[in-house]
């Protein structure tokens, strides 16, 4: 499969992210019982991720958005901006839900952005990992599968905005 000048290969399928979602969903539902969670999505990365995520959630809850860009191609710059900031987040327990956590950086720099909110509690949901790339301490509360330390697009994630609508994850090829 090409995008414009790279070439990837199928790393994950539609019905594995599919199952883990849902498994992912089941247990935020059992630690959050007696609560009404705030999922916290976000944009742009995290959008289909989130959209399965909350539909396999069975209890009361509700949803934010707060959009931040850090990736220039295949790189993470370390240099976030935020287009969009949370709203309403004071004494809510926020779920935090994200695409893929590589660095942490972005991680890191929401994590800061939700406390001047106020919330009661925070946890973070993160369809993807790559723990071989992750320089920050913050433990991640729910992961969906741990990744190797390259380079995917599809199910939400982009490479230069190119990618997202596709329901399969594909992987870099290293020649
Ligand atoms: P971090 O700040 O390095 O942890 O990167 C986090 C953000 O970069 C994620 O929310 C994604 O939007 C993006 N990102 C990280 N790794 C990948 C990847 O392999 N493919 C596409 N986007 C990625
Ligand atoms: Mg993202």
């Amino acid at each position: 499969m090409t995008i414009r000048d790279l070439q990837f290969e199928l790393f994950i399928t539609q019905d594995d992210i599919n199952k883990r979602v849902e498994e992912l969903a089941k247990s935020i539902q059992n630690d959050y019982k007696d609560k009404t969670p705030t999922f916290l999505i976000i944009l742009n990365g995290a959008f289909m991720f989130a959209s399965d995520l909350i539909k396999h959630y069975q209890g009361e809850c509700r949803v934010s958005f707060m959009r931040l860009a850090s990736y220039r191609g295949t790189r993470s710059t370390g240099n976030i901006s935020t287009y969009l900031e949370a709203e309403q987040l004071e004494n809510e327990d926020v779920i935090i839900v994200e695409d893929i956590v590589d660095t942490g950086n972005s991680i890191e720099y929401i994590i800061q952005h939700l406390k001047t909110k106020n919330p009661k509690s925070y946890r973070i949901a993160s369809l993807f990992h790559k723990p071989d790339a992750y320089k920050k301490s913050y433990p991640i509360d729910y992961i969906g599968i741990s990744i190797p330390d390259k380079f995917i697009v599809g199910y939400g994630l982009d490479y230069n905005g190119l990618g997202r609508n596709l329901p399969d994850v594909y992987q870099l090829k290293t020649s």
